[in-house]
Parts: structure tokens; C-alpha cells; sequence
């Protein structure tokens, strides 16, 4: 028999199924994460959303199909009983952050806000990993969340810059230290959800027609165009240690 077959044989192609897994999405009430709940359980898994509120069936009906578990991840002990509590499941999806915002040009920053985001993007992805890694079974793995400035710095964004470039450090050190769970990130171009909110209606509605003049995809991401990079990240079982751009071409057009 050819080495060809053989390989067949032991490896069948990967499917995005998910039937039969567990998958744990924090920050999968809203936005990106929402989009990846959904996405996970079309494709058969059991989903939990984590994040600081639970919310009611009157409040938010559409999140009846999924458990739902309250978690900070500013608050480490919080995270671990919270990961307790779920307990063994197959991946894990981060997508909790602060809101993204200015603290002021890096000479003149506000440091309590530089903290603040810092504390709840980097170490926030950090602790949901440490607690969340003797939970995830074999085959499991754990999807970060960053985006384009981590690349790309923007004037004012040092912070969020920071925070981003670490978290897709802390993922590829973490693709070696905690394999062969597999460890990846999706670094998301602009995504239209509620985490422009802090824009004002006019300027938002400003930098979505730019996107959809500048960009190469000639539109605004969605969630389930990050949800379907979710899904190869959770399926495929020779992806760790990578980022992967999904950005409608943002990185090679000038800053919008
Ligand atoms: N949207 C974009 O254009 C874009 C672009 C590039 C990168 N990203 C990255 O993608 C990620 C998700 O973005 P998004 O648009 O989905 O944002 P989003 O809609 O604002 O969602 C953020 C989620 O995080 C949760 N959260 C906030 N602070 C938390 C905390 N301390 N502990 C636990 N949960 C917390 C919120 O739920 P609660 O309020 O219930 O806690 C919310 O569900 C972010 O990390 C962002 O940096 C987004």
C-alpha cells in the first residue's frame, strides 16, 4: 500500500461539524462571539455563553438555546469557579474585551483606563486559557480574538495596540506549552457590531461606507464571517499556533 493511502486511512479529511462537542464562547452574548455561538451550534455543538450578566428568556429569547454561565475575566477566581463549573467541554472561544476606546495620545494617556483594557483583554484571555485548559478535552482547542492594530498600530490606540499584539503572543506561546490542545487567534477587520457604539451615530455610519468604498471586499465584516473562521479553527486538526486574518482585505488598504 502507498504512503498516500495510508495517510488517508489514518486521517480522514476534517469536517466543520462540531455534533457532539461542547463549546464554551466568552463574551458570546453579543456581537462576534454571538455570532459564533450560533455558528457552533448549527454545526451540532452544545454552546455556553459566558460574560459579566446572565440574562433572562424575556430579555434576550434568542439566547434560549444556550447555557449560560456569569464570568468576569477581570476576576481571576471568578473565571476558575466559573470553568468549575462548566466543566470538561472541547473549545474555547474568547471574545470578551473592554470596550475599545481612546484613553488619549501616549504621552497624555489616562492609565487608569490603559489598565483597565489591558487587565480585561490580555489578562482576561490569559486567565480564561489557564482556567479553562484542565476542562478542554483531548482534541480541544482555544480560539483568541485580536484585530487589524496589532499589525497596524493607529495613532491613540497604544493601549489597544498592546493588548493585541500580546494576546497573539500569548497565543503561539501557548500552542507550545499547552499541546496538543491547539491554541489560534482570529484577528477580525471591521466587524459591524455593537462595539462601535462608543462612536457617535454619525461617525459610525461614516467609517462603515468607508469600509465599504475601501476595503477590498467592497463591505462591512459580520459576525458569521468570523463565526465561519471559528468554525476551521475548532475543526481543523492541524491548525494551532496561527492568526488568521479575517478582514475583507483591510491590510492592504490605508488605515480607515
Ligand atoms: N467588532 C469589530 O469591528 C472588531 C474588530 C477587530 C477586533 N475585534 C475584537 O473582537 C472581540 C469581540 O468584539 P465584538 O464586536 O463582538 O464586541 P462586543 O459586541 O462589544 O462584545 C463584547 C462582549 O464581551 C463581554 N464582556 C465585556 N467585558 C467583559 C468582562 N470583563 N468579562 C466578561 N465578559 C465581558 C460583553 O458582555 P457583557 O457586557 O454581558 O459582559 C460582550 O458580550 C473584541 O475582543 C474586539 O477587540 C472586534
Amino acid at each position: 500500500m502507498s504512503n498516500a493511502n495510508t495517510q488517508k486511512e489514518l486521517s480522514p479529511a476534517p469536517s466543520l461539524s462540531l455534533a457532539g462537542k461542547k463549546v464554551v464562547v466568552v463574551g458570546g452574548k453579543t456581537g462576534i462571539g454571538l455570532g459564533i455561538a450560533r455558528a457552533a451550534q448549527a454545526a451540532g455543538a452544545a454552546v455556553t455563553v459566558a460574560s459579566r450578566r446572565v440574562a433572562t428568556v424575556e430579555e434576550r429569547p434568542d439566547l434560549a438555546g444556550f447555557a449560560q454561565v456569569r464570568l468576569d475575566v477581570r476576576d481571576e477566581s471568578a473565571v476558575r469557579a466559573a470553568f468549575d463549573v462548566i466543566g470538561p467541554f472541547d473549545h474555547l472561544i474568547v471574545t470578551a474585551a473592554p470596550d475599545i476606546g481612546t484613553w488619549g495620545a501616549f504621552m497624555d494617556a489616562d492609565m487608569h483606563g490603559v489598565r483597565s483594557y489591558l487587565e480585561g483583554k490580555f489578562l482576561g484571555s490569559w486567565a480564561c486559557a489557564r482556567h479553562a485548559a484542565p476542562h478542554l478535552r483531548a482534541g480541544g482547542s482555544i480560539t483568541f480574538l485580536t484585530g487589524g492594530m496589532s499589525a497596524r498600530p493607529k495613532l491613540g490606540f497604544t493601549a489597544v495596540t498592546s493588548a493585541f499584539a500580546a494576546v497573539e503572543a500569548l497565543s503561539g506561546s501557548l500552542a507550545l506549552e499547552l499541546a496538543p490542545l491547539r491554541v489560534n487567534t482570529i484577528r477580525p477587520g471591521f466587524v459591524d457590531t455593537d462595539m462601535w457604539s462608543f462612536l457617535p451615530d454619525e461617525h459610525r455610519d461614516g467609517l462603515r461606507k468607508k469600509v465599504a468604498e475601501t476595503f477590498p471586499a467592497r463591505r462591512v465584516g459580520t459576525p458569521d464571517d468570523i463565526a465561519h473562521a471559528a468554525l476551521f479553527l475548532m475543526t481543523n486538526p492541524y491548525v494551532t499556533g496561527t492568526v488568521i486574518e479575517v478582514a475583507g482585505g483591510e491590510n492592504l488598504v490605508a488605515a480607515v
